[in-house]
């Protein structure tokens, strides 16, 4: 695992987008596995700087997303497909039928998992993953627990999660308690993983992602056993 030290939030996401932008160049059809949260919200904007400047096109670039909260609709001001659109695709020249978010709505959110799968498995897999990381640890919606999904599944969220992500909801009875979320193989099974982390509240979780043993009480720590990953934070996130 590499890490890299940034000064601030800004450096991480400029450092973040480096990464994209040259994956993107090196591979203009990539397969892209995005992450929502406000940590990304910086390096997406810097990626849209760059599409717009032409140094980065995303014509021929499929994505994926980690997770949906459940139940949930797309036009929802909250879901994840919304938090896409607004901060990332509207603004690129992505084709928005390469674009996967699991649906919030699904009937049988199974078959919705399994379908999910088997999209990414027949786009060739994911060349580069974007990960944000949970105070508690969690990273796409795996949560702490004593055994951990492998696949994409529907899970419960921890009331840490509920109260972290209450911000963006009027009051937190509003918060969804459950989520459909890639797995923890599913996320490995990626080529490259970078994960930002970003400010004194992910203090413990990337200490725990960087010096604790690999634990399914911290799931980001699973992130050991991959041969290509970059931690990227700031000072505040890191300076234990
Ligand atoms: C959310 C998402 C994660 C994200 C994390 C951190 O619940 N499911 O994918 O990485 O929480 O969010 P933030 O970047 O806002 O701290």
């Amino acid at each position: 695992m590499r890490v890299i030290v940034c000064e601030n939030y800004e450096e991480v996401s400029k450092e973040a987008a480096k990464i994209v932008a040259s994956q993107l160049i090196l591979k203009p059809d990539s397969v892209l596995g995005l992450a929502t949260g406000s940590t990304p919200v910086g390096m997406y904007n810097i990626l849209a700087e760059k599409n717009k400047a032409g140094e980065i096109d995303f014509k021929d670039v499929k994505s994926f997303n980690l997770d949906e909260y459940y139940p949930m609709a797309a036009d929802h001001d909250q879901s994840y497909r919304y938090f896409m659109n607004e901060n990332l695709f509207n603004h690129i020249n992505i084709d928005i039928e390469n674009t996967h978010v699991l649906n919030g709505l699904a009937e049988n959110p199974e078959k919705e998992c399994d379908d999910f799968e088997k999209m990414i498995d027949a786009a060739g897999g994911i060349d580069l993953q974007v990960l944000g990381i949970g105070q508690n640890g969690h990273i796409g919606f795996n949560e702490p627990d004593d055994f951990l999904y492998a696949n994409t599944h529907l899970t419960d969220l921890t009331d840490n999660t509920i109260q972290a992500n209450s911000r963006f909801f009027d009051k937190i009875e509003d918060v969804p308690t459950k989520a459909l979320t890639m797995g923890i193989a599913s996320i490995l099974k990626s080529k490259r993983i970078i994960i930002l982390a970003s400010g004194e509240n992910k203090r413990d979780a990337v200490t725990e992602l960087i010096e604790g043993e690999i634990s399914t009480k911290n799931p980001a720590t699973m992130l050991k056993v991959h041969k290509d990953v970059i931690v990227i934070c700031d000072k505040a996130a890191y300076s234990k």
